[in-house]
C-alpha cells in the first residue's frame, strides 16, 4: 500500500473513531483519539460496562483482574503485538521482510515451542543468581549519573533514561562508546511496542531499526571474533540461532527493558513526591524503596495493557469471541480491581495485596521483572538519599504512548546533600 493511500485510510479511520468516542465507546476513547493524560477513568468505564466489553474498534476489552489473569494463563489465547491496535499498516514498513520487527518476531509474541526455545536461551541472565551478579553494577551506574547532576535537572533525560540503557548495553556487551546511539535506537523502537500512529512515526521506526540492525550485524561479527560474558556472545556461540532470531531477541531486550524501566523510575518519583508520608519513610528507611516500586507497578504501571487473541472461537464471560479477535487486557485497570485490591485508587506501599499484573502473567510473564525492580529500587534509594527534598520544578511532559505510561520530561530540583548531611 502506498504512503498516500495509507494516510488517506488513516484519516478516514480517525474520523469514524472520533465519532464513536463521542458516543462513549471506551475502546474508541482509549485507542482512537489522542493519547489521554489520564486513561484511568476509561479503565473504570470499561469495568462499569462489564467483565468483557465489546468495542466498535473490533476488539474486546477487560479491566477485570480475574479475567486478565485467566486469559494470560490459557494457551488458547495467543499474544499479538500491542501495535496490532495501531491504525497504521505496520506490515508495510517491513519492506519485504528486510528489517526484523522486534515485536512481531521475538518471543514476546511467539507461542511454544519457538517461545520456549528462545526464552530459555536468555533466561540464565535473569535468574536470582544472574541478578545478584549485576546488583553492584546497577548501584554503581546509579551513583555515577547522580554524581553528574547538580541543581535543577531533567529526571528522565539526565537520570532515569540513562540507567536502564547502561544496564542493557552491559548485558548485551555493547562497548561504552556506542551508548549514545544505543540510547537513540531504544527511543525509536518504543514505536514498535506502541504501534506507529502516523507515517512520521513509521519512518522513525524504520530508520531506527535499519540503523540498529547494521550496528547489531557489526556487533555479532565482533563477538564472534572476541567473545565476552554477554548475551550476544552466548547466542552467537550456539550455532542453532539464526540471524533473525538473534536480532529479534537482542532488539526485544532493548525494547522491553529500556523505556519500561525509565517509566517505572519516573512514575515512582512522581508518586513519592505526591505523598509526603511515603517520602519521609523512604528517606529514613531506604529499603522501603522496594515497597514503593511495587505499589507504583500496581497503581501506575509502565505497561498499561497487552493484547491476546483466541486461536479458536471461544465463549468467554458469557460472550462469543470469534477466533483471532483482539482482546485488550487492561493491566492497569486490573491493578485497580476492587475485587482484589482494597481502596484501589490509593497509593499504599505497605498494602498486603501484591498480585498486580504489571509484569503480565502466564508464559510471557516479564523476563526482566527482577532486573526492573532492582534498577528502580536502586534509583529511588540513590535519588532520595542524595536529594531528600527533591521536588518537581517545571512542567511534566507525558510520553505520547498508549501502551507505555510515563513522563518524557520531568524537571526536578532539590539541593545537593552530601553523604554527611544525609547521615546526620
Ligand atoms: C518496569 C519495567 C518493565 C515492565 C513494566 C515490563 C513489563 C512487561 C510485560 C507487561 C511483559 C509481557 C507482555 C505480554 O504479556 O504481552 C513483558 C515481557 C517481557 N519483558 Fe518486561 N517489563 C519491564 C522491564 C523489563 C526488563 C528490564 C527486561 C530485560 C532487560 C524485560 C524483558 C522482557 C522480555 C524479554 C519479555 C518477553 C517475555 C516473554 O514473552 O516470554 N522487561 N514485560
Amino acid at each position: 500500500m502506498s504512503d498516500l493511500k495509507n494516510a488517506a485510510l488513516l484519516l478516514l479511520g480517525r474520523l469514524i473513531v472520533r465519532f464513536e468516542a463521542l458516543r462513549g465507546d471506551p475502546g474508541a476513547r482509549l485507542f482512537g483519539t489522542a493519547v489521554s493524560r489520564d486513561p484511568y477513568p476509561v479503565y473504570e468505564a470499561v469495568r462499569a460496562k462489564g467483565e468483557l466489553v465489546h468495542s466498535s474498534m473490533r476488539l474486546f476489552m477487560t479491566s477485570s483482574h480475574a479475567l486478565c489473569d485467566r486469559i494470560l494463563r490459557d494457551p488458547v489465547f495467543e499474544a499479538v503485538p500491542a501495535g496490532a491496535l495501531s491504525p497504521v499498516d505496520v506490515a508495510e514498513w517491513r519492506e519485504g521482510r528486510r528489517l526484523v520487527n522486534p515485536v512481531d518476531e521475538s518471543f514476546l509474541v511467539l507461542s511454544p515451542p519457538d517461545h520456549t526455545r528462545l526464552r530459555r536461551m536468555v533466561a540464565p541472565w535473569f535468574t536470582p543468581r544472574g541478578l545478584r551478579a549485576r546488583a553492584e553494577f546497577v548501584d554503581r551506574v546509579v551513583d555515577e549519573y547522580l554524581d553528574r547532576v547538580d541543581g535543577p535537572f531533567d529526571l528522565v533525560g539526565d537520570f532515569a533514561a540513562r540507567v536502564p540503557v547502561r544496564v542493557i548495553a552491559d548485558l548485551l556487551g555493547v562497548p561504552d562508546d556506542d551508548h549514545d546511539a544505543f540510547d537513540r535506537w531504544g527511543a525509536a523502537m518504543v514505536v514498535a511496542l506502541d504501534g506507529a500512529q502516523d507515517m512520521k512515526e513509521l519512518r522513525t521506526l524504520r530508520d531506527g531499526l535499519a540503523e540498529f540492525e547494521a550496528f547489531l550485524d557489526d556487533l555479532i561479527a565482533r563477538r564472534r571474533r572476541e567473545p565476552g560474558e554477554d548475551v550476544v556472545s552466548a547466542l552467537v556461540g550456539r550455532g542453532d540461532v539464526d540471524r533473525r532470531d538473534l536480532i529479534a531477541t537482542t532488539e526485544l531486550l532493548l525494547v522491553a527493558g529500556f523505556e519500561t524501566t525509565v517509566n517505572l523510575i519516573g512514575n515512582a518519583v512522581l508518586a513519592v513526591v505526591a505523598h509526603p508520608e511515603v517520602r519521609e519513610r523512604l528517606v529514613a528507611e531506604p529499603s522501603f524503596a522496594d515497597a514503593v516500586v511495587e505499589e507504583t507497578l500496581r497503581m501506575d504501571p509502565p505497561v498499561q495493557y497487552t493484547v491476546r487473541a483466541p486461536n479458536t472461537t471461544v465463549r468467554l464471560a458469557g460472550t462469543t469471541v470469534p477466533k483471532g479477535t483482539p482482546i485488550a487486557l487492561l493491566l492497569a485497570g486490573a491493578n485497580r480491581d476492587p475485587a482484589v485490591f482494597a481502596d484501589p485508587h490509593t497509593f499504599r506501599p505497605d498494602r498486603p495485596e501484591r498480585e498486580h499484573l504489571a509484569f503480565s502473567g502466564g508464559i510471557h510473564y516479564c523476563l526482566g521483572a527482577g532486573l526492573a525492580r532492582m534498577e528502580a529500587a536502586a534509583a529511588l534509594r540513590g535519588l532520595f538519599g542524595r536529594f531528600p527534598d527533591l521536588r518537581v520544578a517545571g512542567r511534566v511532559r507525558r510520553r505520547q504512548s498508549r501502551v507505555l505510561r510515563g513522563a518524557a520530561r520531568l524537571p526536578v530540583a532539590g539541593g545537593r546533600h552530601t553523604m554527611v548531611e544525609t547521615i546526620s
